[in-house]
């Protein structure tokens, strides 16, 4: 299994000692990664923008719509308080679950499909009440701006980024490395429950419809995905993002999208100090990341037993989070994550200078080395399909 992952990504020149027949052209331009080459003041970033949204349902079928868009249901106990519910978060897991193929590579294809279908929204004719068209520097999932945003503080996990410029536009998509293909094959069985349990955590959360309560016997079907588009700018460069979003505020007085949006997460009930600093270096800079970007300012936070029962439910302003983390040692700075950010888009634009959709520049970073580049002409690894070329065109 390991030589069948090391194959397949050596073939696709992953591992940059690159095959004879398909030698990419390695460049000297690299980019430092270390945190304390981007302290000083936030940068400017503008609260993300909802623009559109879609569906991937049970057989991640893309529907331009909010059918799986689900409503936070937190229980309450007598006086308003909240309870902890005790939920077993194991429950299903044998019976009742569909897990997405991971096999199956998307990379951006959703978005396309929403770009696609949203063409008068980006071009000069842009009718819809916007008197300009949608302005992208940038187009990706939240999830690699995450793993950006976490470089400078990453330790263990590297990426592999392929970027190609289209029309004016950098379109990146993540690739999967070695270690993380070998890492998803060699799973234990520990892990695989452990991965469930985060999605069986928002079927007791959220219901599908404002009718109903949520359904604690569902079938967790990891195939299916509410996603927002959104908007934002981080100092020069305008960003198109999209991102799943897990839940929203039902409330009458709940703010406009992207405010009104719940990230749900779980983690391992905190017992001592050394595990609360643990939580608040990784978890929180990851959870921080994720929901600063799309513009959620709420994580509800469900924390297991070692028996996968939830013993608490904590709710974190995300807004607070830089807060409850600063000043601890070995922390964390969210201008760090956002100016490694804005420095790293500004290296796209000055490496990736040939607008062809047939041309990828796959940007590689290990922990402890800087972020370097190959560029490759080959399909191996197209992140503009040809039926995108022909919609655009
Ligand atoms: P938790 O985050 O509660 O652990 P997300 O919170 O990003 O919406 O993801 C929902 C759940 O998907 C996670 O719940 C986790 O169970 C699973 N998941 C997401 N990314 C994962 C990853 N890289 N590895 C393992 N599980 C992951
Ligand atoms: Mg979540």
């Amino acid at each position: 299994m390991q030589r069948e992952c090391g194959e397949r990504n050596r073939k696709r020149g992953l591992d940059l000692t690159p095959p004879v027949t398909k030698q990419p052209l390695l460049l000297p331009s690299t980019l430092k990664t270390t945190h304390s080459l981007y302290q000083g003041s936030f940068p400017f970033y503008r609260l993300p923008l909802e623009i559109g949204h879609f569906s991937l349902d049970e057989k991640r079928q893309y529907h331009a719509d909010k059918r799986r868009l689900r409503y936070f249901c937190l229980p309450v106990g007598k006086e308003g308080k909240q309870v902890s519910p005790g939920w077993d978060l194991m429950n299903g897991y044998e019976s009742c679950y569909v897990k997405r193929n991971e096999e199956e590579k998307e990379g951006l294809l959703h978005i396309l499909t929403w770009l696609g279908k949203n063409r008068s929204l980006l071009g000069a004719n842009a009718d819809k009440g916007i008197a300009r068209p949608v302005d992208r520097d940038f187009v990706t999932w939240r999830g690699h701006l995450t793993k950006i945003l976490c470089t400078p503080y990453e330790t263990q996990e590297g990426w592999l980024l392929a970027v190609t410029l289209f029309k004016g536009t950098f379109y990146i998509s993540e690739q999967e490395t070695v270690a993380a293909c070998k890492k998803r094959k060699e799973r234990t069985p520990e892990q695989e429950k452990l991965m469930y349990s985060g999605y069986k955590f928002e079927n007791y959360i959220c219901a599908d419809s404002l009718e109903s309560g949520p359904d604690k016997c569902a079938v967790v079907n990891t195939n299916e995905a509410f996603c927002s588009v959104l908007l934002a700018r981080l100092s020069s460069h305008s960003l198109l993002i999209a991102g799943e979003v897990d839940c929203i505020d039902p409330s009458p007085k709940s703010p406009l999208p992207p405010s009104c949006y719940i990230e749900l997460k779980t983690s391992a009930q905190i017992r001592n100090p050394h595990q609360q600093r643990s939580f608040n270096r990784y978890k929180l800079l990851k959870w921080w990341s994720q929901s600063f970007l799309l513009g959620i300012p709420v994580i509800v936070a469900g924390f297991r037993s070692p028996e996968a029962k939830v013993v608490s439910i904590e709710r974190f302003r995300t807004s607070d989070i830089p807060h409850l983390i600063r000043g601890e040692r070995n922390s964390w700075d969210p201008a760090v994550c956002m100016n490694f950010c804005n420095k790293f888009m500004s290296h796209i634009k000055s490496v990736v200078t040939r607008d062809d959709p047939g041309v990828v520049y796959l940007f590689a970073w290990e922990p402890g080395s800087e972020v370097t580049y190959t560029v490759h002409t080959d399909d191996e690894y197209t992140v503009i399909p040809s039926w995108y070329i022909e919609a655009m065109n």
